[in-house]
């Protein structure tokens, strides 16, 4: 079956990228030029997502400012014979069938995913979520939903990571189907060390059934406080089975400081307005390194 919707979540605090989020969410933070989130939306419609719903909270509506028309401008653009940027502006609106739902509370990734009930009605769906920014030839949102046609179970983009990232994000448990295609039998959110299953983590993006919404009204309030959509993937995987994808792709956590340097920098030196300017700026910063 193919995947036509898509939810990406967009409701957190964003805490370790403060101060930047205190007034802007931090998936409007730009890489370069372009919001975090666009990438996101652009990544879901390449994958042929059709409907997207973004889960908002209060001070996110520039979010959907971003998606809308804004005539003012537009009218601006194309009187002083800015086509170009006119027709790119315009592009933007036109993206994706896009639709919003505010969480009222921020209480985890999963009370996030759990808004999306009725927009999902009982088809499998796409989570992209709203920080993690990743680019590949494939889009990476692609790469699950052929998984996911293929064995007709949820899917989890998963990555290798360090053991000390590791036990900030949640531990798989594992075995190779083949290439990069694995069996997921369990998982646990923010492990220790002694309970890592391995170094595979779940990073950014699944495809899940509907049945993950009465998996998260029955899964209890986990790590920090939050409702956790890995203790109710970790149900989905021990009650239908689920699939990993080892994805291939660059990925940004725009949801630390780090990642955001990382993004504008890569992306700036491929940038084909500022690239070239800037590499030769990179270099002399560069060689002042010791
Ligand atoms: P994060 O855990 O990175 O978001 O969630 P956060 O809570 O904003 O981060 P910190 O730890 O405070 O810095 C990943 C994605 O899920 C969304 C976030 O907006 C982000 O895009 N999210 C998280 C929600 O939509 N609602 C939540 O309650 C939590």
């Amino acid at each position: 079956m193919k995947i036509k919707k898509a939810v990406i979540p967009a409701a957190g605090l964003g805490t370790r990228v403060l101060p930047a989020s205190k007034a802007m969410p931090k998936e409007m933070l730009p890489i370069v030029d372009k919001p975090a989130i666009q990438y996101i939306v652009e990544e879901a419609v390449k994958s042929g997502i059709e409907d997207i719903l973004i889960i908002t909270s209060r001070g996110k509506t520039t979010v959907e400012d971003h998606f809308d028309r804004a005539p003012e401008l537009e009218d601006r653009l194309l009187r002083s014979g800015k086509q170009q940027a006119y027709d790119e502006i315009v592009a933007i609106s036109k993206l994706a069938n896009i639709q919003y739902i505010r969480q009222k509370e921020t209480k985890g990734l999963g009370h996030a995913v759990l808004c999306a009930k009725t927009f999902v009605g009982g088809d499998p769906f796409a989570v992209l979520y709203g920080d993690d920014v990743i680019l590949s030839e494939t889009p990476v949102c692609k790469q699950l939903c052929d998984a996911y046609e293929e064995f007709g179970l949820g899917v989890a983009g998963m990555k290798e990571v360090p053991t000390d990232q590791i036990l900030k994000y949640c531990s798989l448990a594992v075995e190779n189907i083949r290439d990069n295609l694995y069996k997921v039998t369990d998982m646990i959110e923010k492990p220790s060390r002694e309970q890592l299953f391995s170094n595979f983590a779940i990073l950014g993006r699944t495809v899940l059934p509907a049945s993950i919404f009465e998996i998260l009204e029955n899964t209890p309030y986990g790590a920090g406080g939050e409702l956790q959509l890995t203790d109710a993937m970790r149900t989905l995987a021990k009650r239908e089975g689920m699939v990993g994808v080892d994805f291939e792709g660059t990925r940004y956590d725009m949801g630390n400081k780090l990642g955001i340097l990382q993004a504008i920098v890569e992306v700036g030196l491929i940038h084909p307005e500022v690239g070239s300017e800037f590499k030769e700026y990179l270099k002399k910063v560069t060689s002042r390194l010791s």
